[in-house]
């Protein structure tokens, strides 16, 4: 269902790597919402060339090349979206992140320092980087919005998420306190929406992913929120409905985040005595 909600709005939609991802969603929702795009990755998530039917899907949507780790790419991508918008940006999806020690299968007590820095770079520093770069060429309008995705480890254990735990923790601190800075300058919203577990690439990499995503489920009152509803609550975001929503966590995460426990879990830990 649409509702015109992003009709004239123009956004920067990174990190859709196929179509299980949360951006992939995202944009196809925006796209439905009335929004014009531009599509960005890494340069060698592109050549996989899946994006390309995205951007089919989403009116032709420019894809751009950019490293979020790297601040010439930044700059180029903004530059070369406004030239395409003939002007100012309204709204960003900042869905970008890789845990290296995770990927290669190091443990939180011993991890690899340099790949942890590179972690931090592309999951949260990345966050910065964006809005210092819209902030310097003055990218964004009035009221735009930004938002990141996150999880929950930020700020509770789940030891498998590892360093990805604290790459989040940054990301969410970012969001507050440049939110403070661009609201005060532009009255741009910075967000963070904390997603519940979700079948991506990115998710699958956490070890033990599916026993988890099934506790999740069971400890959710209304279970696990899926990706499409994830893009439908950022379009609502990114919309004028949600004005002086700024500097927030917010979890979409069927109310996993304030569940202490359920039947459900009770009845599989249930022993005879
Ligand atoms: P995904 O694997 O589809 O998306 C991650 C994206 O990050 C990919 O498109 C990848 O190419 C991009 N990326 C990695 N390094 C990059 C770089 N140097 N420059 C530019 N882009 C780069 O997976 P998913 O799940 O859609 O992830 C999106 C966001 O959602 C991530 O921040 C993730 O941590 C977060 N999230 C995911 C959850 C899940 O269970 N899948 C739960 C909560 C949050």
């Amino acid at each position: 269902m649409a509702y015109n909600l992003l009709k004239g709005k123009k956004g920067i939609i990174f990190g859709a790597l196929d179509e299980k991802s949360i951006a992939w969603k995202t944009a196809q929702q925006c796209y439905n919402e009335g929004a014009e795009l531009v599509l960005t990755n890494a340069p060698v998530a592109l050549r996989m060339g899946e994006i390309n039917k995205l951007a089919e899907a989403c009116g032709n949507a420019p894809v751009i090349g950019a490293d979020v780790t790297n601040m010439d790419d930044l700059k180029a991508l903004f530059e070369k979206s406004m030239e395409h918008f003939g002007g100012k940006i309204d709204f960003i999806l900042h869905s970008v992140g890789m845990g290296l020690n995770v990927r290669k299968g190091k443990e939180y007590t011993d991890l690899n320092y340099d790949w942890n820095h590179k972690t931090f770079d592309i999951s949260s520093m990345s966050l910065h980087r964006i809005l210092k770069t819209a902030w310097d060429l003055d990218a964004l309008n009035e009221y735009g919005s930004v938002i990141a995705l996150t999880y929950i480890a930020a700020q509770r254990v789940f030891p498998d998420y590892s360093e990805m735990a604290d790459a989040k923790a940054l990301l969410e601190s970012i969001t507050r306190t440049f939110g403070y800075y661009y609201g005060v300058k532009k009255k741009v919203r910075i967000n963070t929406i904390s997603q519940s577990p979700t079948k991506t690439t990115a998710g699958s990499g956490v070890k033990g992913f599916d026993n988890f995503i099934s506790y999740a489920e069971k400890m959710s009152p209304l279970g696990n929120a899926p990706a499409e509803a994830c893009a439908n609550y950022i379009s609502v975001l990114f919309s004028d409905l949600t004005r002086y929503v700024t500097m927030q966590n917010l979890f979409h995460d069927g109310g996993f985040s304030f569940t202490g426990v359920t039947e459900a879990v009770l009845e599989s830990m249930t022993v005879e005595i």
